[in-house]
């Protein structure tokens, strides 16, 4: 992965007291810098520009990444909100891509270099400047653009777990999977890698997104009417299940892949197999209720709660998913849409985009 070299490259050399890394490889870092800050939780403005923020610390076995795009995430807008609890203040994001701008010795021993190419997710990305543990580093290999590399860290890499292991191999390549919101950006990705393990796929989109859908190749794509004033599909438009069951010769689907949750639930455990898994990993329309286990008898049913953590464990397993997208971005197997870049100055405006069920591909800023 990374060249040997970075002593000889390294600039400005200095010593940094024993708390953080023992020396620093770097070009001169601002003491404050940019950064989109969550002082109080709330709505899309409590996001805030703040033009002095404290710079981070190389910290020993880390670096510092000079971001050139931060991605937006929903997880970022439960944060900001206060649904999923953090110390105040933060800096937004956890999704990041640039250059290496300072190294500590620990992962300068690693081949980690000034001026490399990387993405990562570490807390703190709406920013100019992250520490980031080397450990997290994902090289982006020449062939790759940043805003694509960064595009890949948090919505490629859950897509890659989602279609290659949280269905606990109860799948097989030739049998039926449902994705429910092609046109977002995790399934978008989980559409097109689904194809490249060799299912079948059943995509449903709304209206407004089916033009990018349709080159996603699903073998059916159910566009939706919208719910009426929204960007999202209305679910209660069309009788999924029965389309389902009409695609699959009455079967259902081996696996179904379900980030929407509350609004979808029932349409993603009535279109299963036989032994067929739920995996609903995310809620854009509101939490999954809760529903008595006995429920999945009538097919013998799978249900998983799966997250990206736990599914990129240790370095191997990062490396593994990431060289994998990164491989089939370079071949061409792949198409990431960055539907829409903000600059940080409208930390916001980001926000309330993602939260408008717009977005038709990867949201970032530009830093
Ligand atoms: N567990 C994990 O590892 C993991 C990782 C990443 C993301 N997630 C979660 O997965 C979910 C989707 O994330 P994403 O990054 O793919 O988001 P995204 O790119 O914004 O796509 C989400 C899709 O959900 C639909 N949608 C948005 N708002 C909606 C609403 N209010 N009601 C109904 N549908 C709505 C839209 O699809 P249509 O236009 O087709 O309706 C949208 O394209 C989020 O809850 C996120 O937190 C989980």
């Amino acid at each position: 992965m990374f060249s040997l070299a970075s002593r000889r490259v390294a600039s400005n050399v200095t010593k940094a007291s024993p708390a953080f890394a023992s020396f620093r490889f770097m070009s001169s870092l601002p003491s404050t810098m940019r950064a989109a800050v969550v002082r109080e939780t709330g709505d899309a403005h409590a996001l805030k520009l703040e033009h002095d923020f404290p710079t981070p610390e190389l910290k020993a076995g880390g670096v510092i990444v000079k971001n050139k795009y931060a991605g937006i995430n929903f997880i970022d807008t439960y944060h900001r909100k206060g649904l999923y609890a953090r110390d105040l203040p933060f800096v937004g994001g956890q999704e990041g891509g640039g250059e290496v701008a300072a190294v500590s010795e620990e992962a300068a021993a690693q081949g980690i270099k000034v001026g490399d190419r990387v993405a990562y997710s570490v807390f703190g990305s709406y920013a100019e400047y992250t520490a980031v543990p080397a450990a997290k580093l994902l090289p982006v290999p020449d062939g790759v653009d940043i805003d694509v590399a960064t595009s890949c860290v948090v919505q490629g890499m859950t897509a890659h777990y989602l279609v290659s292991s949280a269905h606990a191999d109860l799948i097989k390549p030739g049998e039926w999977c449902l994705i429910h919101g092609v046109g977002g950006g995790t399934c978008q990705w989980a559409a097109q890698m689904a194809k490249i393990r060799g299912y079948k796929v059943i995509g449903t989109c709304s209206k407004g997104k089916e033009d990018v859908c349709k080159n996603l190749g699903c073998d059916e794509l159910i566009a939706l009417d919208e719910v009426p004033g929204t960007a999202y599909e209305d679910y209660e438009s069309m009788d999924i299940v029965q389309r389902v069951m009409e695609v699959t010769n009455g079967e259902g689907c081996k696996a179904v892949i379900d980030g929407i949750g509350k609004s979808t639930v029932d349409i993603s455990i009535n279109s299963l197999a036989h032994r067929g898994i739920f995996v609903s990993f995310g809620n854009a329309s509101g939490a999954v209720p809760a529903f008595p286990v006995l429920r999945l008898i009538g097919k013998s049913a799978y249900v998983t709660r799966p997250k990206l953590l736990d599914y990129t464990t240790n370095r191997e397993e990062l490396l593994w998913r990431s060289n994998e997208v990164f491989g089939w971005l370079k071949e061409g197997k792949l198409n990431v849409k960055v539907d829409t870049t903000f600059p940080l100055e409208q930390a916001a405006e980001g926000h309330l985009y993602l939260e408008a069920g717009k977005s038709k591909g990867k949201v970032l800023y530009e830093i």
